[in-house]
């Protein structure tokens, strides 16, 4: 399968040796007693991506965020010291959720009930006829989330334990080359949710093989096809511990239509004025566990996260990324374009997902294969279930 390098050479890849090339069970694709066991096990443990610091670069900006799977409400606001900082969206005197809406910009918060006004640091600063209570003013903050940004990616986690540092879980190697992509750099963004009736890993999962693309993209996928690689193979894959990326591959003559050609044009002419290094970085497709990809590649820097529902209902958030506001007619184009198409490429896949949830909630399968160029896949699922053995055991289930 190597295209370039022969990294990636199964059954020899110890990585992928360890993998096994056995069908993976169904079950775990529509179960609701698995998507419980995911909930604690792999999401209330994992720092997860919930926005980008382009989305708060003044002090006193603020977004605020739905977890459905944690069953949480996160304010995320950038302090007067500069510094980003997240708190559960949850007045701590009875409970009432504090801020409405999806963000903006506040010098404080004030919970509508009783009027307890905290500051951009969580602290309450006033509560009324509070000398009546029987707490102190400083136990009775916002309760805070651990936040941190990676790639000009923000993150947070919610487990109730122990927490790996952020940096030491995506892993230093990993990070660097985050750090380097054009997204750790954007201004802004254009963002596409989704909501789509399919288990978070289905959803993740057609994202993380090109074997489809011929099929089900003839014609927007034919960048990554060509005769030398009709199936899209990528030129390497690399495993990180939970992680995965794959170096893709580009077709060097990809058949493209004159409106493409022009807008591609104009998409590289940008990336060359925003100082995108054209490196290996950009060919990089991240895939963080447990459901976040990062693209950053030269003309379409995206990322994309989905957030699970429930067994077999999943919302997912695509943003793709700029340096700098639209500044001229021809940018504007070029960037609502990029954002068309991957509207496009999203449609197509969407269909097929959705018709794959019905097929396996059916119950007919107990089991799927995955193939070499699977792996991902493979590796992902290996993954979910070394995290909800490890919840099981210490659960003593
Ligand atoms: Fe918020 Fe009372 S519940 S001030």
């Amino acid at each position: 399968m190597n295209i370039e390098t022969g990294i990636f050479t199964p059954p020899f890849d110890p990585v992928v040796q360890a993998l096994g090339t056995d069908p993976v069970p169904a079950g775990p694709y529509y179960r609701e007693d698995w998507f419980e066991l995911e909930r604690e096990a792999v999401f209330r443990r994992s720092w997860l991506n919930i926005g980008h610091i382009a989305e708060l670069p003044n002090a006193g900006d603020y977004i605020v965020r739905e977890l459905e799977i944690l069953g949480a409400s996160i304010i995320i606001v950038r302090g007067r010291d500069g510094t980003l900082r997240a708190f559960h969206n949850v007045c701590p005197h009875r409970g009432t959720q504090l801020v409405d809406g999806q963000g903006g910009q506040a010098s404080r918060f004030s919970c509508r009930y009783h009027m307890w006004t905290f500051g951009l640091d969580g602290a309450l600063i006033s509560a009324p006829d509070f000398e009546r209570f029987y707490a102190d003013k400083a136990d009775c903050g916002l309760k805070m989330v651990p936040v941190g940004d990676v790639g000009g990616l923000i993150y947070v986690n919610l487990n109730r334990g122990p927490i790996t540092p952020l940096r030491a879980w995506i892993g230093e190697e990993l990070c660097t080359q985050m750090d380097s992509t054009v997204v750790a750099r954007a201004t802004h963004y254009s963002e596409y949710v989704y909501e789509i009736g399919a288990n978070w890993k289905l959803t993740y999962d057609n994202f993380q093989e090109n074997y489809h693309l011929r099929f089900i993209h003839p014609k927007s996928g034919l960048a990554g096809l060509g005769k030398d690689n009709p199936f899209g193979y990528p030129v390497r894959y690399g495993f990180h511990g939970d992680h995965r990326t794959q170096t893709i591959w580009s077709n060097p003559e990809p058949q493209i239509t004159p409106t493409q050609a022009l807008t591609f044009g104009r998409a590289m002419q940008m990336a060359i004025e925003d100082g995108v290094d054209f490196g290996d970085n950009t060919k990089q497709y991240f895939a963080l566990f447990p459901s976040l990809f990062l693209f950053a590649s030269a003309i379409q820097p995206f990322s994309h996260m989905v957030y699970p529902i429930s067994a077999t209902r999943s919302r997912g958030v695509i943003r793709l990324y700029w340096v700098g506001a639209d500044d001229s007619a021809s940018k504007r184009f070029a960037r609502e374009y990029m954002m068309a198409t991957t509207r496009d490429i999203h449609s197509e896949d969407r269909i097929v997902i959705e018709a794959g949830q019905r097929g396996l909630s059916s119950g007919a399968l107990s089991h799927i294969h995955f193939q070499e160029q699977e792996v991902l896949c493979r590796h992902l699922m290996h993954a979910v279930a070394a995290k909800v053995s490890a919840y099981q055991a210490e659960a003593g289930q």
